[in-house]
């Protein structure tokens, strides 16, 4: 499993049908607008056959008035990950370090340009923390450094004060800094606002964001891209037209403008993560790690059972997990499962205690 969420292959193995899945294994928020985004999508059905604002000025706007910076500053991206290929393609081929354990795609996507990959391990006995001055120290003919946060598959969050300071060490060493930060809006209120738009100022620096995880518009696809004007200008230049479609691009301006309860989300999930992580960590062969995204990641320390079993135990509950295949993880005994609406929480750590305690 290279990604999560891949619930056709799983129904196809398993034979399950799709709609019966209970899927913990993508981290995506569960949809809470769906009526009000249907209104949406139907008010602007007559669009589908006119090409969209081919400058993406209005959302372009509404991003930059949410992050507090000028439309200028911002590249549209169908998917954050989009972007990560963008990014790849314009600083590659070099030599470009990524912080791992992490998103695969960061490695494909650098290898895909022609880029050489080097690698910064955080370690398990640090909880996977980053140490700054250990990676600034570790990067020698690196011109490039992606990080991710917070951290998927980890759930860590770097402070915005060492974030710049990372910025301000790497841009010393003439290396520009990728920060994919997809699924920042979970702990956006753990962010000093201040902080991050000095951090665009070092000129050195991308910042990744995605609409998909935090408004749960994975199908719809929108992600977004932070740069100073000069850069964004070039990136904007090397991206296709018209990549964000009408509804896309309606959708993401209405939940933008409509500022929905953002606060809410975040309250909603940082609670079900608290209550999963307390409820998890009880279970002995269970080792939880702190997260402050909407997803936990796991050590299973059980002596007969290992993830393939887990897998498979849980898949007989219709329940998908995500298992640690293409994180670059030490180890193959983990897996990550995202936090969800509170009944289907306390079925998955009901259903972990009858496979593991048993
Ligand atoms: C860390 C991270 N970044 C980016 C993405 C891409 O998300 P999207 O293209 O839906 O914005 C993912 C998807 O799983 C992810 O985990």
């Amino acid at each position: 499993m290279f990604h999560g969420g891949n619930i056709r292959a799983c129904c196809e193995k398993y034979k399950i049908k799709p709609e019966e899945i209970i899927d913990f294994s993508s981290n995506v928020n569960n949809f809470k607008y769906s009526e009000k985004i249907k209104n949406v999508l139907l008010e602007n059905i007559g669009k589908i056959n006119i090409y969209p604002d081919i400058e993406q000025k209005y959302l372009r706007k509404a991003i930059a008035e949410k992050e507090n910076l000028e439309y200028e500053n911002v590249i549209l991206g169908n998917g954050s990950i989009e972007l990560i290929y963008l990014i790849s393609k314009y600083l590659s081929p070099n030599k470009i370090k990524v912080v791992i354990p992490t998103f695969g795609e960061y490695e494909k996507a650098l290898k895909a340009f022609g880029s050489h990959v080097s690698y910064f391990r955080t370690r398990e006995k640090d909880d996977f923390n980053l140490n700054i001055n250990l990676l600034s120290e570790d990067i020698e003919d690196e011109t490039g450094l992606f990080i991710c946060n917070p951290n998927n598959p980890t759930g860590n969050l770097i402070e915005s004060k060492q974030i710049l300071e990372l910025a301000k060490n790497l841009k010393r060493k003439k290396v520009f800094l990728v920060i994919d930060e997809a699924f920042i809006d979970f702990c956006q209120d753990k962010i000093d606002p201040f902080l991050r738009k000095k951090l665009l100022e070092e000129k050195n620096v991308f910042l990744i964001r995605s609409l998909t995880k935090f408004y749960g518009l994975a199908g719809l696809r929108l992600g977004y891209g932070l740069a100073d004007k000069d850069l964004s200008m070039l990136l904007n230049q090397m991206q296709p037209p018209w990549n964000i479609n009408c509804f896309a691009y309606e959708i993401a301006l209405h939940i933008l403008e409509n500022k929905v309860e953002d606060q809410e989300i975040r309250d909603y999930v940082r609670s079900e993560r608290e209550y999963m992580y307390s409820a998890l960590s009880k279970i002995k062969c269970l080792k939880v790690f702190d997260s402050q995204a909407n997803f936990v990641l796991i050590k299973l320390l059980h002596h007969a059972i290992n993830i393939e079993i887990l897998e498979e135990e849980l898949i007989k509950s219709k329940i998908m997990v995500r298992n640690n295949k293409s994180f670059n993880l030490e180890g193959d005994n983990y897996f990550r499962i995202a936090v969800k609406d509170h009944h289907v929480n306390e079925f998955l750590i009901q259903k972990l205690k009858e496979i593991l305690i048993m």
